[in-house]
């Protein structure tokens, strides 16, 4: 192997750059050349490779986002975006591929190997924690503190002026995110996708819990499909007397940041993990974590089956927050 590729695609996630730091500097180690694509699948498709030196990747550990940008690209879901991608990389002479992104860009990544044979190896990223067969994805644990430090803070005019806070977090579809980080900031009530309650049973518990502790905060999953976070707050105004709502939405500012520790150290596993099975030959293959030692689970797997969320988290939080 002589040149192999790296590109970041869907949501940015940080710790990112932490990984592409150690796929650069590790692959240097065996004297292979890294080439940066810009604007993840998009560059691909448009020949934007550059070379990235073991030097030009330094002071960029503690930087979040990603240094390649990122993009969704439309054209690398056609057959003929997918050509133009594949002739590129035969064009700068690539010999393997690695992609960082969350399961929309793995599936990306699985359909080319499928197609092209090409050795492409797939590295978890995303703030949503929702790929199976890795305990974390890069930029989970970042968004988790990002969430907490929020909450701490909305906690305080919560507690002041007695007012019930809905706060949205994201995830997407899937609540490890709301869930981990409800559990870590004392939230009163997790509502999760994952856990089916009815409007009635959250209004009941909001009353119950309202009545005694005053002020409430709700973590609210962006997935959850029991209703919209203005028929919540409407409905917890009509039902609980007195009620003083708000919603709190948190947005963008839990995908971006400082990358923390935790994230640091796992890009930088995965990274040089990626780039010692690439070497060995290994393809079509995630690199992720479980019981802190990287692994390698089929694409097939990571884009296909469901990781479970732990339920028992989320009934453990009910049954201590309520005091
Ligand atoms: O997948 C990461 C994520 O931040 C989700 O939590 C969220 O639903 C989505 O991306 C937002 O996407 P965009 O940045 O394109 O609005």
């Amino acid at each position: 192997m002589k040149n192999i590729a790296v590109l970041t695609s869907g949501g940015d996630s940080p710790g990112m750059n932490a990984c592409i730091r150690a796929i650069v500097r590790s692959a240097n180690q065996k004297e292979i050349q890294v080439y940066g694509i810009q604007y993840g699948y998009k560059g691909l498709i448009n020949n934007d490779f550059n070379l990235l030196t073991p030097y030009e990747v330094g002071n960029t550990i503690h930087i979040g986002g990603t240094i390649l940008k990122s993009a969704r690209s439309e054209e690398f879901r056609t057959k003929k975006g997918r050509n133009k991608a594949y002739n590129n990389l035969q064009l700068n002479n690539i010999d393997g591929l690695i992609v960082l992104g969350g399961d929309g860009s793995l599936t990306g990544a699985k359909i080319f190997v499928e197609e092209f044979n090409f050795k492409v190896i797939g590295i978890p990223c995303t703030i949503d924690n929702d790929i199976y067969g890795t305990d974390y994805s890069i930029g989970f644990s970042t968004a988790r503190e990002t969430v907490v430090n929020a909450i701490d803070k909305i906690r305080d005019t919560a507690s002041s002026h007695e007012r019930i806070f809905i706060v949205e977090v994201m995830g997407r579809e899937s609540g490890f995110l709301a869930l981990e980080s409800g559990v870590a900031s004392g939230a009163e009530l997790i509502l999760i996708p994952e856990n089916k309650n009815s409007m009635q049973e959250v209004i009941h518990n909001i009353k119950e819990i309202n009545d005694k502790k005053k002020s409430v905060i709700i973590v609210y999953a962006e997935g959850c499909n029991f209703g919209t976070l203005n028929e919540l707050s409407k409905n917890i105004k009509n039902n609980i007397k007195d009620s003083n709502v708000r919603v709190s939405i948190l947005g963008h500012i839990q995908r971006g940041g400082i990358p923390s520790p935790s994230d640091r150290i796992l890009g930088s596993v995965l990274g040089y993990e990626s780039i010692n099975k690439i070497t060995e030959g290994v393809s079509n293959k995630m690199i992720g974590i479980r019981d802190q030692k990287p692994i390698t689970v089929d694409l097939y797997d990571a884009i296909s089956k469901k990781k479970e969320i732990d339920l028992s988290l989320n009934k453990m939080s009910d049954t201590i927050s309520k005091y």
